[in-house]
């Protein structure tokens, strides 16, 4: 089962993730995340310092999903795994419709036929949602500074996280990013223990 953790810079996503492997070590999860899961990861985050062209950086947060899905996703699948995965596809669809605004006449859909085809969609899709100003005091005491960490970035992304809800509510699993970790971390946990078993089940049938 392939389970994916979503939401803007800020909004806890990724100490969720650290804190899901641990609580569900009984159903030894792979834990991954993109970018960054193979080489191409690399190239990726030089592109994200260097602010390089918006269709290369785009292109290249593309290959790196190629790659990672070729050499860690489908393998894991493979062996029936749960794979939890800190940003995915969405992340494309919500980021890179922004970065290639300008652009590209239609960056949503030019993003969405670029993955046609080859693409594994998620079975579960945790979204953190947290205001833009909690997200921006989060990020401000990191101080990492991207150009994706901007205001007028994030409440758009944050946008257009919501747009692709509206279009897949069953995917998507929303939780306030707000509340004490803890208690993320066990309603998203618990969700997905409770998804991986009625999987198992039906395969089973
Ligand atoms: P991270 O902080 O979750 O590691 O992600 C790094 C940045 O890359 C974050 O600001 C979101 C951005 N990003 C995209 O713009 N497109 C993508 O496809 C992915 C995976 C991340």
């Amino acid at each position: 089962m392939l389970v994916t953790i979503e939401g803007i810079d800020g909004s806890g996503k990724s100490t969720l993730h650290k804190a899901l492997g641990p609580y569900l070590a009984d159903l030894d999860p792979v834990i991954t995340c993109e970018p960054g899961s193979t080489w191409i990861g690399e190239a990726v985050r030089r592109a994200i310092r260097e602010h390089s062209d918006p269709i290369a950086e785009a292109l290249l947060f593309v290959a790196d999903h190629a790659a990672h899905l070729r050499e860690v996703i489908k393998p894991a699948l493979g062996e029936d795994r749960l794979v939890i995965s800190d940003r995915y596809i969405d992340s494309r669809l919500v980021y890179q419709q922004v970065t290639l605004d300008g652009f590209i006449p239609d960056p949503l859909s030019w993003l969405r036929a670029v993955h046609h085809g080859w693409t594994i969609l998620p079975d579960l899709t945790i979204l953190l949602a947290v205001p833009v100003s909690v997200a921006l005091e989060r990020t401000g005491k990191r101080k990492k500074g991207e150009h994706f960490e901007q205001e007028p970035v994030l409440i758009k992304v944050h946008e257009n996280y919501m747009q692709l809800v509206e279009e897949d509510k069953t995917r998507f699993l929303i939780l306030d990013g707000t509340l004490p970790p803890e208690h993320i971390l066990k309603v998203a946990g618990e969700t997905i223990r409770f998804r991986y078993d009625e999987l198992k089940k039906k395969k089973k049938k």
